[in-house]
């Protein structure tokens, strides 16, 4: 059995001021006319896998149970929060939930917040993977990296496991966000791939390594999840508050990722991106014959290569180009393109002035 476990508690603040603590990325209509969280589940359609679970924020339970059914997808498998402490803990609980039936499934580990343009080869590289994880392995699967990107894991390539027509690799190493300078070494290397944050594993096996690496995460977590509370009435698993906060924050990539000497990496050709940043946005979406792309209320004239995104009022945009310009109820964003990583800057301001 495959359990697909689909971690939607991020806050997504690269794409403030759309993605709020409120309503984050993995809820928005981004791209296409589902929300990334209701993609990332018709994405699934065609695999052989159970009904996901979804681990997400309290916050966001509603919004969660409301977006799958509107998907026609059953909504009681969902595991609630009280706080975020990272990837680590959110995988050690669903993990946790998933052997306390006394069975050790196959967990698809998938963000809610990616852009997969190819499912076909997603489907592919799932089922390339599933025979290694059958024997142990915690499998990632590794894009081709394109530039030198620091906001993802960094996976070098060892030796080669698969056949030529479906290649496999052991992870020689594993390193989360490089600095640029490294990143840029292992891009020119071309023997290293980019983490795509999906994984495939046993339950057990993951919580053998999480018991190995960070063993204080596995009993945060085991406190967590003993003393909690399913809801009766709304289906939802309550992770004990108090003993949920004790629980160290890391990431999944740090805590295991970079630890284990027993991963191997699946190539994954499939069109994704990780929708990041607004220029990534821009890159996923179609444009104009200027090369805007353009969502809402908008009117351009001798504007090029912009994206432009409004909610309510219209926004004109003239003689300009490479510009980012975001329009909601409450806050306007205007920032160049290639500068658009800064956002955080407003959030970290937003943040201190809260
Ligand atoms: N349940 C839960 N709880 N989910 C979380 C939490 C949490 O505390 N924090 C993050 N998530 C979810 C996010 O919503 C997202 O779907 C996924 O986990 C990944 O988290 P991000 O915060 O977006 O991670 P990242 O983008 O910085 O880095 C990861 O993804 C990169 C690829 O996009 C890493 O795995 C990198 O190695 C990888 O390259
Ligand atoms: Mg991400």
């Amino acid at each position: 059995m495959i359990i697909p476990v689909i971690m939607a508690g991020g806050t997504g603040s690269r794409l403030w001021p759309m993605s709020r603590e409120l309503y984050p990325k993995q809820f928005l209509r981004l791209y296409g006319e589902n929300s990334m969280l209701q993609e990332t589940v018709i994405r699934l359609k065609g695999l052989d896998v159970s009904e996901p679970l979804v681990i997400c924020n309290e916050q966001h339970r509603f919004l969660v149970a409301e977006q799958l059914r509107h998907i026609d997808q059953l909504s009681n498998n969902i595991i609630l929060e009280p706080v975020g402490r990272n990837t680590a803990p959110a995988i050690t609980l669903a993990a946790l939930s998933a052997v306390s039936k006394g069975e050790d499934p196959l967990l698809l580990v998938l963000a809610a917040d990616h852009v997969i343009g190819n499912r076909v080869a997603f489907h592919q590289a799932v089922q390339d993977a599933i025979p290694y994880a059958q024997q142990g392995k915690l499998v990632t699967f590794g894009i081709v990296a394109a530039q030198p990107e620091t906001g993802y894991g960094y996976i070098q390539r060892g030796g080669m496991l698969g056949s030529n027509q479906a290649p496999v690799f052991r992870v020689q190493r594993f390193v989360e966000k490089p600095d640029f300078a490294t990143a840029l070494q292992y891009l020119e290397s071309g023997e290293y791939y980019w983490n795509s944050g999906m994984f495939l594993f046993h339950a057990k096996r993951f919580l053998e390594e999480i018991a190995q690496f960070r063993p204080d995460i596995l009993e945060a977590c085991q406190k967590a999840i003993a003393t909690s509370e399913p809801d009766a009435q709304q289906d939802f698993i309550r992770v004990d508050k108090k003993a949920f906060i004790a629980c160290p924050d890391e990431s999944v990539d740090y805590a295991v990722m970079e630890k284990t000497s027993d991963a191997i990496v699946v190539p994954l050709d499939a069109g994704w991106n990780d929708v990041g940043s607004w220029s990534a946005l821009w890159d996923v979406n179609n444009k104009d014959a200027n090369g805007n792309a353009l969502t809402g209320d908008v009117f351009t004239h001798h504007a090029s290569n912009c994206y432009i995104n409004t909610d309510e009022k219209l926004v004109a945009a003239v003689g300009v180009e490479n510009l980012v310009i975001i329009n909601t109820k409450d806050a306007v964003l205007v920032i160049d393109k290639s500068q658009v990583q800064d956002v955080k800057k407003v959030v970290e301001f937003l943040k201190k002035n809260e």
